[in-house]
């Protein structure tokens, strides 16, 4: 059987790959939430615990897995929502549910911990460099880009760059 694609999603800045501040994102780029959706619903999609708390739900149409060391404390439980004490646990929860495409959405810990296993990047790259706390880390690895979408006359400008290795 096929072993489903791991993919990370994430919107970054284009030089510093700035991710996030105070546990929030740092735009709201039109059409970068439906883009977004559309790609991860019906799939599962694999988050850290602050990043949970950020979101503050579990996503519908989705398998969530949270991953935590202190495991489900605190968090309430939900018909699609698994939380997880390790990165291990969550690909072995994920490969027993999809097959296709398990989404990494966030944030800056579990991007970190899962850039040498992925094999697709979808990323939103904003012309933008805001205050941040919080980094993506590089990328170089993925050498090939697959498609790349230019949004040059929004503001902020962006691109939706989709990379493998
Ligand atoms: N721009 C984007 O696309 C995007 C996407 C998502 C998030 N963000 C932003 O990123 C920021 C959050 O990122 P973050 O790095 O602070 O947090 P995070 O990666 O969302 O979550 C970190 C937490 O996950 C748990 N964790 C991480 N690695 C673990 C491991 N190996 N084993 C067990 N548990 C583990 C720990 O929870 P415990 O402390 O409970 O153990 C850790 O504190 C926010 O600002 C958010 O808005 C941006």
């Amino acid at each position: 059987m096929n072993k489903p694609v791991i993919s990370i999603i994430a919107a970054i800045s284009e030089k510093k790959r700035a991710l996030g501040f105070k546990n929030n994102l740092l735009w709201k780029i039109e059409g970068d939430l439906p883009r977004f959706k559309a790609l991860t619903s019906g799939h599962v999609i694999i988050m850290g615990r602050n990043t949970y708390i950020s979101i503050g739900r579990p996503l519908p149409n989705r398998t969530n897995i949270v991953i935590s060391h202190i495991g489900d404390e605190g968090i309430a439980s939900a018909e699609n929502l698994i939380v997880v004490d390790s990165i291990e646990k969550a690909l072995e929860e994920a490969k027993k549910i999809e097959k296709e495409e398990i989404f990494i959405i966030g944030g800056g810990m579990i991007y970190k911990s899962f850039i040498d296993i992925a094999d697709r990047l979808y990323l939103t790259v904003v012309y933008d460099e805001p205050e941040a706390d919080v980094f993506f880390p590089d990328y170089s690895q993925f050498k090939k880009e697959i498609q790349k979408e230019d949004h040059l006359e929004s503001n902020p400008p962006f691109s939706y760059v989709i990379f493998e290795r």
